[in-house]
């Protein structure tokens, strides 16, 4: 799902936190919850509004706010009448003007609900000329909190609906634009009025596409009376059958609203009298910081109805103090559909539902998995997801419904959401072994893909990357790529060089540019001839370029349905099309006597017909491969025709017939026997254009570019534990707990932050790093050729050519990109030349999907507005680690 019904389903949830607390709290923060939110702290009703101006779709993450050519919003007297240009409106100008909203108070939280509609524009007109682009627009609400206390009193503020707010003096971008509550802020309000500043940014995904387009957001606050929180509706503990868990893992998010640093030093539950430790490791909490703890219950006990926990921490020089917090358990039969925890790649706990195949059929037969991805908003754990495939009991499959780490999947089942998607595939070994299940085994070389919305889209995903590890492919509803969905239109201006990198950067998630990959693969799609969330347009174009490419999908478009209808996913079709592709039997996969293998730049990309493309040689287009089956005497010759490969190889454990025992590669006059591919040997194409076999089986070094590091900025996102978020200098620390708020918010994946002297301890742990400095305390690249250096007076960027351009340091200058490090991990550098400067980069440390950032951006201070046309320099590194021949630059 996305658009209006997602808004519905949780903009108005009631996020209820009963955290339930014993033990003892350090005296001069211990106070009276009630007492003090009823009355003490309060929203103003009366608001100023400044609006609306244009911004294009997820191009906020770009600075792209108008009002900062006039020095910001904080600047702004919202009792004056003076005009500000903005193309919306009339007479080509806007001003403030006032609101009134109904702020609410219960006996713990505050809260005041803010919705905004500005009659006087003509929406309807722009409509009809720019489509739903024009149903999105910003604009500036401006207001207060009271503290009516007559001391500073510290609060966990949630921003639901809202991308970027300024409290007071402190500004916040990140904040919490899906509405999903997990990690609040924690601000402190000084005694009388403070400033709010809200920006609001009306995004079609999230709000709807109807009209009026009216902006919907909640600011809601609650003292925070403790050092420390348990979230309470943070608990993910996995189902229990017979008494026991099904799957090891659980987690708990907890947040410091302590000034100093807290040590977590472990989790106990308490077993019959007996305290068995669940995390017995430290962790540590930067002042404000939420993180998701690991648990582990790596020890057999009988289960009941609840469990207690024991969190033990420490503040700064201060004694142990432990805190205590219940969770009810979940006990259900091994055959029904469970909820099971495993470890996303990152090291974090994550869940799915998982539906064991029926236990009547044949236990000889391993069965596949039906790998179903939930569209945007929808809780795989709710009763939408859960209820799906209710009338198909017989299906002879592992029904697994992963979350992608959030309702929004993570990145709509991108580089995160995809990678949580396959390490739930890959954990339910593990809940066979734990339960003792005695069913039908399971075939996981490949998959049967469906998903609805968001989640076709996802399958779109999942199939034109890896389509030699899927069965088929069904996507109901799906939209096919997030720049058709709600068009691009309304960004800034900017230099065609500059949108074309955006543009490039996003190139992974066309799929419509994917379709050759489709080819062979049995697709069925669905879609409502009513829909009015995801245009039909979107599946009739797929199947339109399907058939182009050769693959005669089967389309059913279902007259006068809208987007969701109960049963969406069993339609006889459907159920069809599963049964006729669940059969796993032996045979090889035939390939056919050509095919085309499209390649974006992205670790992501499995094999096609057993070809493995390690690397591009640009990053700047599609790689494109296209193969010749023929037959030498007895021998099965494939002639690859490639363009944009530097190096490819065959996977041997990719079950074919007519497995390629010669290739030719393009014109080179060269048979290279493959008749024993291993996957250490590969073909790599020379300078002089020649390809031969790579020599050195070490070829993975820091100077080249590979596996997990492939992809544009968002691959920081292939971390394999914890984030590494180092701060350069002390007053960078509020950022650090903001990049890693946003990371729990929008991903739910943990980090650890550390100052610059511990930035050898984040070297020397797995997790990919993300460094935040200010002007020259960047600690120098790991790779010494590394093309852009940071120096006293410039910023160096050395091209390709060994050239180098110097860009002076100026106020307001910003940057952000990629740096290797050992084994495929990467280093994402934040750098500022100044706060502003920093804050601008820090924007684009990767959030919400589409923002388009691209492997390193240099921006000036006029990006505050001018957004990605504020560009200095932006483009991409290649396999050298060289800055690409399309890379912007001055
Ligand atoms: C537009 O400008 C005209 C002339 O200056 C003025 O009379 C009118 O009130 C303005 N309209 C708006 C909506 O500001
Ligand atoms: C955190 O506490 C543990 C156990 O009390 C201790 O071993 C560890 O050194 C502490 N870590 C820090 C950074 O203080
Ligand atoms: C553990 O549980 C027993 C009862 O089963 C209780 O007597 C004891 O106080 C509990 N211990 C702690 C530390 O909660
Ligand atoms: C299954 O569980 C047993 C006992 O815990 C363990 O030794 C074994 O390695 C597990 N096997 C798999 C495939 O996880
Ligand atoms: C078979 O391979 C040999 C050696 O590469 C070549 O000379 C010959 O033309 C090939 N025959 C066909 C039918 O392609
Ligand atoms: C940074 O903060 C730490 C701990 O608060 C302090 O020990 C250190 O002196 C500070 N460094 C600078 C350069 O201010």
């Amino acid at each position: 799902m996305g658009l209006g019904i997602v808004s519905q389903l949780i903009l108005f949830a009631v996020i209820q936190l009963h955290s339930y607390v014993i033990g003892s709290a350090p005296q001069e923060v211990l106070q009276d919850h009630a007492l003090l939110t009823n009355g003490c702290i309060e929203f103003t009703g009366s608001w100023s509004v400044l609006g609306p101006f244009r911004i294009g779709t997820r191009e906020a993450i770009w600075g792209a706010d108008p009002v900062e050519q006039y020095g910001g919003v904080r600047q702004l007297d919202d009792n004056d009448a003076t005009s500000y240009h903005s193309p919306l409106a009339r007479n080509a100008t806007v001003q403030w003007d006032s609101r009134s909203f109904s702020p609410a108070a219960s006996e713990t939280a505050t809260s005041v609900e803010l919705v905004v509609e500005f009659l006087d524009i003509d929406w309807v007109f722009a409509q009809k000329i720019y489509g739903w682009s024009a149903f999105q627009y910003q604009a500036w609400l401006r207001g207060g909190i009271w503290n009516h206390d007559n001391i500073h009193r510290r609060v966990a503020l949630y921003p639901a609906g809202i991308l970027e707010l300024w409290i007071g003096d402190i500004h916040v971008f990140g904040g919490d634009f899906y509405t999903f509550g997990n990690a609040p802020l924690v601000v402190d309000l000084h005694p009388g009025l403070n400033m709010l500043n809200v920006r609001l940014v009306r995004d079609v995904r999230s709000m709807g596409g109807s009209f009026p387009p009216k902006c919907h957001a909640i600011l809601r606050a609650e003292v925070a009376a403790e050092p420390i929180e348990v979230v309470h509706d943070s608990i993910l503990l996995p189902d229990v059958v017979r008494d026991q868990f099904v799957t090891r893992y659980a987690s708990v998010v907890v947040r410091s609203q302590a000034n100093s640093w807290i040590n977590i030093s472990g989790i106990f539950v308490n077993f019959s009298g007996k305290q068995l430790a669940v995390m017995d490791r430290w962790v540590l909490l930067a002042p404000g910081q939420s993180r998701p703890l690991k648990m582990e219950f790596d020890f057999p006990r009988v289960l009941t109805k609840t469990i207690t926990f024991t969190l033990n921490y420490a503040l700064a020089g201060q004694r142990l103090h432990s805190i205590a917090f219940e969770a009810q358990l979940s006990h259900t039969d091994p055959s029904s559909l469970q909820k099971m925890t495993f470890l996303h790649t990152s090291g974090a706990v994550s869940y799915a539902t998982l539906r064991p195949p029926p236990m009547g059929l044949s236990i000889e037969r391993n069965m596949p998995v039906l790998l179903n991805l939930h569209g945007a908003g929808v809780d795989a754990d709710g009763d939408l997801a859960r209820h799906m495939f209710d009338d198909t009991p017989e299906l002879p499959a592992w029904i697994l419904t992963p979350t992608g780490m959030t309702p929004w999947s993570g990145d709509d089942w991108h580089t995160w959401g995809f990678a949580d998607a396959q390490a739930a595939v890959s954990a339910i070994p593990n809940w066979i072994n734990s339960t003792g299940w005695e069913g039908p085994g399971l075939y996981s070389d490949k998959t049967l893909v469906v998903g609805h919305s968001n989640g076709g889209q996802g399958t779109w995903y999942f199939a034109s990357h890896q389509p030699d590890r899927v069965l088929g492919a069904a996507a109901a509803s799906g939209y096919s790529s997030i720049e058709n969905y709600v068009p691009y239109l309304y960004w800034n201006e900017a230099d065609p060089l500059q949108s074309a990198v955006l543009n490039i950067a996003r190139s992974n998630y066309r799929h419509e540019l994917l379709a050759k990959n489709f080819v062979g693969l049995p697709i069925f799609q669905q879609h409502g001839s009513a829909d009015d969330n995801v245009p039909t347009y979107h599946s009739r174009l797929m199947n339109t370029l399907l058939a182009e490419a050769g693959n005669a999908a089967e389309y059913a478009e279902m007259l006068d349905r809208g987007h969701w209808t109960d049963g969406t996913m069993t339609t006889p079709s459907m159920i069809d099309f599963y049964s006729s592709h669940l059969e796993v039997s032996d045979d090889k996969l035939s390939v056919p006597d050509e095919f085309v293998f499209i390649v974006p730049n992205s670790d992501d990309v499995g094999s096609r017909y057993s070809i493995v493309v390690d690397q591009l040689l640009s990053p700047d287009r599609l790689g494109h491969i296209k193969v010749c089956v023929m037959r030498n005497g007895s021998a099965t010759r494939w002639h690859l025709r490639t363009h944009n490969i530097r190096r490819l190889r065959f996977d041997p454990t990719i079950q074919i017939r007519h497995r390629p025992e010669e290739v030719l590669l393009d014109d080179v006059p060269h048979v290279f026997d493959v008749r024993h591919p291993t996957n250490l040997r590969s073909l790599v194409l020379m300078d002089s254009d020649t390809w031969t076999w790579d020599v050195s089986l070490d070829w993975r070094n820091l100077n080249q570019r590979y596996g997990r590091q492939r992809g544009a900025l968002d691959s920081i996102l292939r971390s394999v534990a914890a984030f590494e978020i180092v701060y350069c200098s002390n007053e960078s620390l509020p950022l650090a707990v903001q990049a890693s708020r946003n990371l729990l918010q929008y991903f739910g994946a943990d980090s650890n932050i550390g100052s610059r002297d511990a930035y050898k301890d984040a070297l020397s742990r797995d997790g990919n790093i993300i460094t935040i400095s200010l002007s020259k305390s960047l600690p120098s690249a790991q790779f010494p050729l590394f093309p852009i250096q940071v120096e006293e007076d410039r910023l160096l960027l050395m091209t390709k050519r060994s050239q180098s351009i110097s860009i002076p340091l100026k106020p307001g200058m910003g940057g952000v990109w990629l740096r290797p490090l050992p084994d495929e991990r990467l280093e994402l550098v934040v750098w500022g030349c100044d706060n502003i400067g920093l804050q601008q980069a820090a924007r684009l440390i990767p959030t919400l999907t589409g923002a388009g950032q691209p492997d390193f951006v240099i921006l000036d201070n006029e990006a505050r507005w001018k957004g990605h046309g504020g560009a200095i320099a932006m483009g991409f590194f290649d396999f050298n680690w060289r800055i690409s021949s399309a890379s912007y630059l001055p």
